[in-house]
């Protein structure tokens, strides 16, 4: 039987896909920013040009199409339960079984997944290098969000990992980039 947990989860994803049916989910302001985090996470060395890239909750893969024109080269996958682009596969991070890659890519996912405990525990074993995390923090989860992320949920969640860049967007709104721990 469902989980109070995931009947909550799901019901936040329909919030998610009503509030954004119809819209251009990345306007012109919104690419430009994600190009910007994405400069810096390859211009610290947290992305090799040639690294495989996982892509949680890739939504329509934008991420994708901005790291080939900043001169990427690698393999990318892409998963996200509720795809909307080709080839993306279907599957919560939570239940991910794909193996390792360099790099993972959390863009904007970690406050609406279903676990949280779990997808961090699985994002900690996948990714052999880096993590790259862009999340609101120590905001009250609203009808379209499951969780508040905190910055001690984080590195709770991912004991591999060292938190080695944080730049604070917005004063709620942080592009997290960590690196395994040697
Ligand atoms: C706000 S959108 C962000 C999409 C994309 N990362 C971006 O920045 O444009 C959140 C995405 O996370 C996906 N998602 C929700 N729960 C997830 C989970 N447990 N595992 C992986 N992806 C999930 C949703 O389907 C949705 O596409």
């Amino acid at each position: 039987m469902e989980s109070g947990k995931t009947y909550r989860w799901k019901v936040a994803m329909a919030n998610l896909m009503a509030r954004r049916a119809g819209k251009d989910i990345h306007p012109q302001p919104v690419i430009d920013d994600y190009a910007r985090h994405m400069k810096v996470a390859f211009n610290s060395g947290f992305i090799g040009f040639d690294d495989s890239v996982m892509d949680v909750g890739c939504g329509d893969c934008k991420l994708r199409d901005i790291m080939s024109k900043l001169g990427w080269r690698g393999t990318y996958i892409g998963l996200d339960p509720y795809p909307i682009a080709p080839l993306v596969i279907n599957v919560k991070v939570e239940d991910c079984a794909i193996g390792e890659v360099d790099c993972i890519v959390c863009f904007s996912v970690l406050d609406g997944t279903d676990d949280l405990d779990k997808a961090l525990k699985n994002i900690n074993s996948m990714a052999k290098k880096s993590i790259i995390i862009l999340a609101g923090l120590d905001i009250v989860p609203d009808k379209c969000h499951t969780y508040e992320i905190t910055h001690k949920i984080l590195r709770d969640g991912l004991p591999d990992f060292s938190l080695k860049l944080d730049d604070v967007l917005h004063p709620k709104v942080s592009l997290l980039c960590y690196k395994r721990k040697k």
